[in-house]
């Protein structure tokens, strides 16, 4: 069984998604540790309680950002994981740790790439007064929130959303599309070639989701 490691720095939702899938028999990996930069990530209690390994590398304990990398690369290759999964960890990871993880560093983020890279995802989904929006799980590259695609779901902007509507129609989509993505990895299924993901037997194609509204 494929063995990963997740990386937190808040409450966890999407790590708790994984956990949930795992836990019902629809994700078939070992979450061999959840790692957290921020000691007091909420998400830090949920892993525990489900009897998974958890660690912390506070990054304010480093001078700077290849320190940082260095020390949790060492962490994370105590376990030995296949697959590297960012769940809502939020420092900007450099090149050098990019690439030793590269083909095996997954990240999801809040918006339909290439749309709306970094933060306020929502913010500027409103601001920009697009009709669909939506998230992403992608294989991670030096360049910030891009990546290859492996799935994305899209969500329908109602007239009346604030940035929390919005936010949770599109969490509610995370909460599906990444353990559905780590499935596929786990099962061996994602192809990397030319900078594009196929999914083996799914109609030769990365797949994208369409949500109903509310
Ligand atoms: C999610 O919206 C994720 O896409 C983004 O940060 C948020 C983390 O939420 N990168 P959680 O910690 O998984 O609940």
């Amino acid at each position: 069984m494929k063995r990963i490691v997740i990386l937190i720095s808040g409450r966890g939702s999407n790590m708790e998604a994984l956990i949930a899938a795992r836990n019902a028999g629809r994700l078939p990996v070992e979450i061999a540790a959840v790692i957290s930069n921020r000691p007091d990530a909420g998400g830090l209690e949920t892993a525990a309680r489900a009897g998974i390994a958890t660690a912390v590398l506070d990054h304010k304990g480093f001078a700077g950002r290849e320190a940082f990398d260095a020390a949790l690369a060492g962490l994370i290759d105590g376990y030995a994981p296949d697959l590297v999964v960012l769940a809502g960890f939020m420092r900007i990871l450099g090149e050098a740790f990019v690439r030793r993880y590269e083909g095996r560093l997954l990240n999801i983020h809040p918006s339909l790439l290439p749309a709306f890279p970094g933060l306020h995802t929502h913010q500027k989904a409103l601001a920009e007064g697009v009709r669909v929006h939506g998230c992403t799980v992608h294989f991670v590259t030096p360049a910030l929130d891009h990546g290859p695609v492996v799935i994305q779901a899209a969500v329908p902007v109602l007239d009346d959303d604030s940035e929390e509507t919005l936010a949770a129609r599109v969490l509610a989509q995370e909460h599906v599309i990444y353990p559905q993505a780590v499935r596929w990895f786990a099962e061996g299924r994602l192809q990397l070639a030319a900078g594009r993901v196929r999914v083996a037997g799914a109609g030769g194609g990365a797949a994208a989701l369409i949500a109903p509204g509310d």
